[in-house]
């Protein structure tokens, strides 16, 4: 299939174009390099075009084009309380736009980088896809409006729509070549790392919180399952999905604590890491599991990492890439994080 990635130099979007080009697939790839990084499809044959969703023509990036895998987005949930506008005019605006020069070029499958913060404070966990999604942040408010256009347009246009809500991505290749590199760095994993490498503290957002050891509880998932899942529900998508929408959780249905994550990073690095204990955040679930059996049974998707796997190779990356991408540059020492955020499912 001829299929184009929007934020495909993203973090999850560039292991999913790795995966799709494995699989045969003629990749295109959109994207603003806003937040994304133009070394992580170093010498891969695609085609890049840099531009905006939400200002850019369309049509003639996605000429031709078959299928589109969705990445594009804001994904900074505390940005988005400050800074509500800016999320629906890229999340929302952008995906609308998206999807009318899909309409235009004759493009009718779509997979889309949907979110757990759809579904708000669950009422219990795990979360199955049929919770209801009360979304408590602009972040994820414009996640769930472009689930509902999704929905819409393929009742009416015939679109086949996958709307895949991860829960946290995390980890990095095998080969060292790919990894999570955000400015500000928001994921817990991450920040736990470069507490790790710098001999820093990290702090706990809510150590009295109703879960097993007090911390927030969350469902880490390895970005190169996440872009094997995408995979399969893209072909779901262009094949019998289309006239249908449909949504997967993905994650592995297994929750982890902070403090698990923590004694996790010290196994895996063999450093003392300080956790700093800090007041939980207004808002923020104290437990975000899903329930990931609709994705074991509709599209054959199993994770294949747990949590020790995810944090060997996020610290393998971590420490060959202390500047992220630019390291591979000669960039030296720490990246300007402005760290302080919990991990939001999202
Ligand atoms: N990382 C997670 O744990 C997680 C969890 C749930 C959902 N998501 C969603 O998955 C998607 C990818 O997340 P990520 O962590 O890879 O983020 P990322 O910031 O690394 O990637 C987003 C990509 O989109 C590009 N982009 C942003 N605005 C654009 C625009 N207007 N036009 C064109 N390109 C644009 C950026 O340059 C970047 O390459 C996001 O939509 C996010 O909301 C991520």
């Amino acid at each position: 299939m001829k299929v184009a990635v929007t934020g495909g130099a993203g973090y999850i979007g560039a292991f999913t174009v790795r995966a799709l080009l494995e699989a045969g697939h003629e990749v295109r790839v959109l994207d603003d390099l806003s937040t994304g990084h133009r070394e992580a499809l170093a010498g891969l044959p695609l085609r890049f075009e840099q531009l905006d969703l939400c200002r850019d023509p369309l049509e003639p990036a996605l000429d031709g084009v078959q299928a589109v895998v969705h990445f594009a987005g804001k994904a900074l949930v505390p940005e988005s309380v400050r800074e509500p506008a800016l999320y629906y005019r890229v999340n929302a605006v952008g995906s609308l736009r998206l999807l009318e020069a899909m309409h235009r070029v004759g493009a009718r499958a779509i997979v889309f980088s949907s979110t757990c913060a759809t579904y708000g404070v669950p009422d219990a966990v795990p979360i199955a896809e049929d919770h209801p999604q009360r979304p408590v942040t602009a972040y994820g408010s414009s996640k769930l409006s472009v689930e509902h256009m999704l929905r819409d347009v393929a009742h009416a246009w015939g679109f086949g729509a996958v709307a895949l809500r991860y829960f946290n991505a995390a980890g990095a290749a095998a080969d060292g070549s790919l990894g999570e590199d955000h400015d500000p760095e928001t994921h817990l994993i991450p920040r736990i790392l470069e507490a790790a490498r710098t001999g820093t503290a990290v702090q706990i957002f809510g150590t009295d919180l109703p879960t097993r050891d007090g911390t927030c509880v969350r469902d880490y998932i390895h970005v190169d399952d996440l872009a094997r899942a995408h995979r399969l529900a893209l072909e779901r998508a262009g094949d019998e999905g289309l006239g249908r929408f449909e949504a997967f959780n993905l994650g592995t249905g297994r929750g982890s604590t902070v403090r698990e994550v923590i004694a996790a990073a010290r196994e895996a690095t063999g450093r003392e890491i300080v956790a700093q204990p800090a007041p939980p955040r207004p808002g923020d679930p104290p437990a975000l599991v899903a329930d990931a059996r609709r994705a074991r049974e509709r599209l054959g998707f199993e994770p294949e990492h747990d949590l020790d796997a995810i944090v060997r190779s996020a610290w393998a990356w971590h420490r060959s890439h202390p500047a992220g991408y630019a390291s591979d540059n000669g960039a030296v020492g720490a990246r300007a994080k402005a760290v302080g955020e919990c991990e939001r499912g999202g």
